[in-house]
């Protein structure tokens, strides 16, 4: 599998967690119980790979081979990460609060929106430019060395990269 080919299932299933969150805000109760921290811890560790793998994989490759393109295109897509980080530290203390109950929807509503258009927004304009200007072989390449990033996550405490 290409790496982007191996980015684009691993946003459908966060995109089904995200739907699973949004789901939960819907029921008042549910929500002011743990079913949103369940499934962040669910989702967290998943995005942390992810987001790795874009940074020291994708994002490098993508400057390398898409030469016709500005670099600075990729500042939004790192912002956006770190626009995300913060919500998701928004939403961790916001959760810590069992009365907040408004302040977790609106969090949560928050950060849920963010992250679908940041994986609607790479798998429209990022990846095609890179599947496009990235030749074949080094796509596969990088998948496969993706996938060992998504199946050592145990070690990627030691590693250091972004998170
Ligand atoms: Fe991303
Ligand atoms: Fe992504």
């Amino acid at each position: 599998m290409t790496i982007t080919g191996l980015l684009r299932v691993q946003h459908s299933g966060f995109g089904r967690i995200l739907e699973e969150m949004g789901e939960s805000l819907k029921d008042f109760e549910g929500c002011a119980g743990e079913e949103l921290e369940r499934s962040l811890l669910k989702l967290l560790p998943a995005l942390r790979v992810h987001e790795r793998i874009e940074h020291e994989l994708l994002f490098p490759a993508f400057i390398k081979h898409v030469a016709s393109v500005d670099p600075g295109i990729l500042d939004l897509f790192k912002g956006t990460h770190k626009e995300i980080h913060e919500k998701v530290d928004a939403l961790q203390e916001v959760l810590k609060d069992k009365g907040a109950l408004l302040s977790r929807m609106v969090t949560a509503a928050d950060f849920i929106s963010l992250a679908k258009e940041h994986f609607e927004q790479e798998e429209q304009t990022l990846f095609p430019l890179f599947e496009k200007g990235v030749p074949e072989d080094i796509q596969k390449e990088l998948g496969r060395r993706a996938s060992e990033y998504a199946h050592s996550r145990s070690e990627r405490k030691h590693i250091g990269g972004p998170t």
